[in-house]
This record gives structure tokens, sequence and C-alpha cells, in this order.
């Protein structure tokens, strides 16, 4: 009971201590992963039993090599999961994530989910660093990278097999996402880097920190001397360094914390109105 009670309390204080930090921000990076969709139903990678990646073998469904082996086989994988998230919504961690826009001036959402919840729920800069299930290209770019096609359209004029063919060279159609040994798309990665050197304070949700370059950005953050935030219900590869950790599923933590925001930037609006009178 007793320990319960300091547990609690414990969670007030660090939570006190996130909201007065983002209170003060002008500007917040918010780098996401599988963790913030979860409770939109959508599965995370690494978890135990139910991780895509504990169920299934990367290597045979998530590199070009697999797609070139097997297309039928990797297109339908996506299109598995491309269903699943074309019937998600977004959950009250992703609309506590827009709501910040009404309390810190600037707010950028680097994402590695391919989903597309960020913009659904209404966020307004979102950086997808790992590009976006619901969108495909010519896997030979004969167009230039990336040369999207409207896979969804081709497949219901035409009935074509899976994959797709391309209509510009005739090639196979893939997602527009990035795949093991994949480069990132380069305009994205800078957008990031820049955005972890310039905030005032990274808030990271759901994400095991594992899979580079994206695993970077908060010790970019970090060296850059800026607050960093973390909320995860388990410990992840950045809670050893993280300023304040916020152990919890987002879908919680984050309206909570939105709340105190809110409260915070009240209190200190009434403060400077009385020392100003
Ligand atoms: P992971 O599956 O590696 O990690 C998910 C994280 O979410 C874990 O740390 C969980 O503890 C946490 N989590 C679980 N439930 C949560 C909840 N309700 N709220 C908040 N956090 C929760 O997923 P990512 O770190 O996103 O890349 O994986 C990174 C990349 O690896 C993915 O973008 C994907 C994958 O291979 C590509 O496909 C290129």
């Amino acid at each position: 009971m007793l320990s319960s009670l300091r547990h609690s309390r414990a969670v007030n204080d660090l939570t006190e201590q996130a909201a007065s930090a983002l209170a003060r921000a002008r500007s917040l990076a918010v780098l996401t992963g599988a963790g913030v969709s979860k409770e939109s139903g959508i599965p995370t990678f690494r978890e135990a039993q139910t991780g895509l990646w504990v169920q299934y073998d990367p290597q045979e469904l998530a590199t070009p090599q697999a797609f070139r082996h097997n297309p039928k086989l990797v297109w339908d994988w996506y299109e598995y999961r491309r269903q699943l998230v074309v019937e998600a919504n977004p959950n009250s961690g992703h609309l506590a994530l827009v709501e910040l826009e009404q309390l810190v001036p600037r707010v950028v959402v680097l994402t590695q989910n391919v989903d597309g919840l960020h913009q659904a729920a209404g966020s307004s800069d979102v950086v997808e660093l790992h590009g976006n299930l619901r969108r495909s290209k010519c896997f030979a770019n004969c167009r230039g990278d990336p040369t999207l096609i409207d896979a969804t359209a081709l497949l219901s004029e035409s009935r074509q097999a899976s994959p797709p063919r391309c209509p510009h060279c005739g090639g196979y159609v893939r997602p527009d996402v990035v795949w093991f040994g994949e480069t990132l798309p380069e305009a994205a990665l800078s957008r990031a880097y820049q955005a972890s050197e310039e905030c005032d304070v990274m808030l990271i949700v759901g994400t095991s920190g594992v899979v580079h370059p994206a695993a970077a950005l908060p010790a970019v953050a970090k060296g850059a001397g800026k607050t960093v935030i973390e909320v995860n219900p388990e410990p992840s590869g950045i809670t050893s360094f993280a300023d304040l950790i916020l152990q919890g599923p987002g879908g919680e933590v984050l309206p909570r914390l939105v709340e105190r925001v809110r409260q915070a930037k009240c209190t200190r609006a009434v403060a400077a109105t009385r020392s100003t009178s």
C-alpha cells in the first residue's frame, strides 16, 4: 500500500517535471515508433509473442532481395499490413500529440511508423523516416526516386495479379517503405537531424531505439544539451540516458502529460501577469 503510494507519487513528480519542461519549450521534436500505434491495434516489431519480427523473418519480407526472390509473398504481406492500418484509427496518444501543437510553438513529429496515423490524427508536421505503407512506387524507380504509383487504382482497374506492374516501365510495383539494407529518404533524415539538434525538448514515444539511423536521434538531442523525455511501458535503448522516463502506454501517459502542460502554461501565464502588474 505504502509502496504503491510512493510509486504513484514518483510518477506524478516525473510527469510534473516533464510538463514543466514542455511548458517552457519553444520547439519540440517528437520521435515515435511502433508503440505509439499499438493501442490502435497495429502490432509492434520486437515485443515478445506479438511483435512482427518475432513471428516473421524480416530477411524474407523486408529486403529488396526478398522482393526479387518472391515478389508476391512480400507484396501480399504488405497488403495484409496495409489493410490493418487502413482500418485503424488514431488513439488517444496520437491525439494528445496533436493537442501539444496548441501549447508549444513548434512541434515536429519524426516517425518511424509507416501507418500514417499521426497525419490521420491531425499532426501538421510529420517527417516519415521509413516511408508510408499507404503509398506504392515502381521497384526500379523508373522515373526518379520515388516513382509513386497509385496501386489501388491499378489493382481494381485491371485486376492484375499481385504485385501490380508499373504503368511506365512494366516492372513490379512495391510499397513505399524503407527495407533493411536501404537508405532512408535523404530529406526526411536531414530534417530529423536538424530538428534533434535545434529543439528544446525531445519527446520519444514507443520505440525500442535499436534501429539506426533513427535510433541515433535521441543521442543527437542529448549531445546538444536538450531535455530528453521517454514514454514507454518498458525499458529501451534510450532509457539509460533519458532525462525523464514516463513509464506506461502512450495512450494513457500522453493525455495526462498534455493536461499537465496546459496547467503549467496557465500557472506561468498567471505568474507573468502578476509580476508585470
Ligand atoms: P519496436 O517493436 O522495436 O519497439 C516498440 C516499442 O514500443 C517497445 O519499446 C515497446 O516497449 C513500446 N511499446 C509497447 N506498447 C506501447 C504503448 N502502448 N505505448 C508506448 N510504447 C509502447 O518498434 P520500433 O522501435 O518502432 O523499421 O522499431 C523500429 C523499426 O524497426 C521500425 O520502424 C521498423 C522495424 O524494423 C522498418 O520497417 C524499416
